[in-house]
């Protein structure tokens, strides 16, 4: 079986990693004979933003670098589009995965669609209802061309049901180890009648494989001179939030008001540098602006943190799954279940002044989105099903 993965951007570098060791793991232990091709986009290049999560995961090279770069939105998707486009036609896949819901996953799913060829979507069913985002516009268009559904959760499994999709899989429970091989040989791979799994979330299967990792390699808390729950991080890139200068003044506001005088670090993506140099407000001088960091060096400033400010939707997951108190700079929140939990809430629900108490239910503490063999499932489901 050829599966052709299509990353690009930041997070996708982290979902791509736990599918890359469990098919290098399947090919060595059964000898499943998985052909991993990686395509990646070139939407995100700097050294920071690309490169430095290929090296730390120790992800092989792309076997196809697109570059595209980039650009406003109909460019960088239709580059995509046509570059993955003359890929595809020269690999002839099996199936085509794509990820998340960036503009990458767009551009690939259209062109492996246009083929005929399936698709495989992690991180189907996720929606925000808010189609200023682009994020959404991603979302909703990949999972309509998608054969293979994988949803992190049973909410976006109930979502794609009210969106007309087929009852998910296990009524949209997490599916089990046992259920795979019955589940893959009854797959048709139909087009007009998908897949929908709830096989749990491939960052948590990165988070529970790469911790201790993340301890060895990451020297983060003594190069900042930190100590244990002293201490913030703030995080913020999405458009909605920097594209518009009166959104992103009422952002600084309120993060300067809710934080006081603690010590925050923020690790600022290259959209957001750009728009705070346009911008006319400051963020209070406790708040550290630092570079965009690896995830390991993410992680270990989360886990030793006790305060998260963030419009990312990976690391609303990861304080989730850290225990630390995470408050959403955002109207609306796809992971509603970390909100559900008690660890997070809405800055337009925050009323208070002064750092949140945000205490979850522990019992519950990383259940929500899945087991941790995320990657398993996906992998296991695709051999079930494609391997002729
Ligand atoms: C993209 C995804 C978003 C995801 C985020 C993760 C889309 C529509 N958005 O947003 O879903 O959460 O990645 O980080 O696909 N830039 C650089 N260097 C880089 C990459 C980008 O300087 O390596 C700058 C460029 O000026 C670019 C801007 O950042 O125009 C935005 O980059 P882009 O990839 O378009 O969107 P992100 O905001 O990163």
């Amino acid at each position: 079986m050829k599966i052709i993965n299509i990353v690009g951007a930041r997070p996708q570098f982290i979902k791509y990693f736990p599918i890359s060791r469990v098919i290098k793991h399947f090919n060595r232990q059964v000898d499943s004979g998985i052909n991993d091709v990686l395509i990646h986009t070139g939407q995100h290049y700097d050294y920071n933003m690309s490169k430095i999560f290929f090296d730390g995961f120790g992800i092989k090279e792309p076997d196809y670098h697109l570059e595209v770069g980039s650009a406003t939105h109909g460019e960088q998707t239709a580059e995509i589009l046509k570059k993955t486009e003359a890929v595809l036609l020269e690999e002839k896949p099996d199936v085509v995965m794509v990820y998340g819901d960036t503009n990458s996953t767009l551009g690939g799913a259209l062109a492996a669609a246009k083929l005929h060829m399936p698709v495989a979507h992690v991180e189907a069913g996720l929606r925000s209802f808010n189609k200023y985002m682009p994020e959404e516009i991603n979302r909703i268009l990949t999972d309509q061309v998608s054969t293979c559904l994988f949803c992190p959760s049973k909410h976006p499994v109930n979502q794609l049901e009210t969106e007309g999709f087929a009852a998910g899989i296990n009524n949209g429970e997490l599916v089990t180890e046992k259920m795979l091989t019955r589940i893959g040989e009854q797959m048709k791979f139909d087009k007009n009648n998908p897949l929908v799994v709830n096989t749990g979330d491939v960052m948590y299967d990165v988070l529970l494989t790469t911790q201790e990792i993340a301890e060895k390699k990451s020297n983060i808390i003594d190069k900042l001179g930190l100590h244990e729950k002293e201490f913030g991080i703030l995080t913020i890139h999405r458009p909605e939030n920097t594209d518009n200068p009166e959104k992103f003044k009422e952002i600084v506001s309120f993060v300067n008001n809710v934080v006081g005088d603690k010590k925050i670090f923020f690790p600022m993506h290259p959209r957001t540098k750009k728009a705070y140099d346009d911008v006319n407000c400051t963020f209070a001088d406790n708040i550290k602006i630092i570079d965009p960091v690896s995830y390991f060096d993410l992680i270990m400033l989360l886990k030793n943190s006790n305060l998260l400010l963030t419009d990312s939707g990976g690391m609303q997951k990861e304080s989730y799954w850290l225990r630390v108190p995470c408050i959403t700079l955002r109207e609306e929140t796809e992971w509603i279940e970390t909100l559900e939990s008690g660890w997070n809430i809405l800055y337009r629900d925050y009323s208070g002044s002064h750092i949140p108490d945000l205490v979850g239910d522990k019992d519950s503490q990383g259940l929500l989105y899945g087991d941790g063999h995320a990657a398993e499932k996906i992998i296991s489901l695709l051999i079930a099903g494609f391997a002729t």
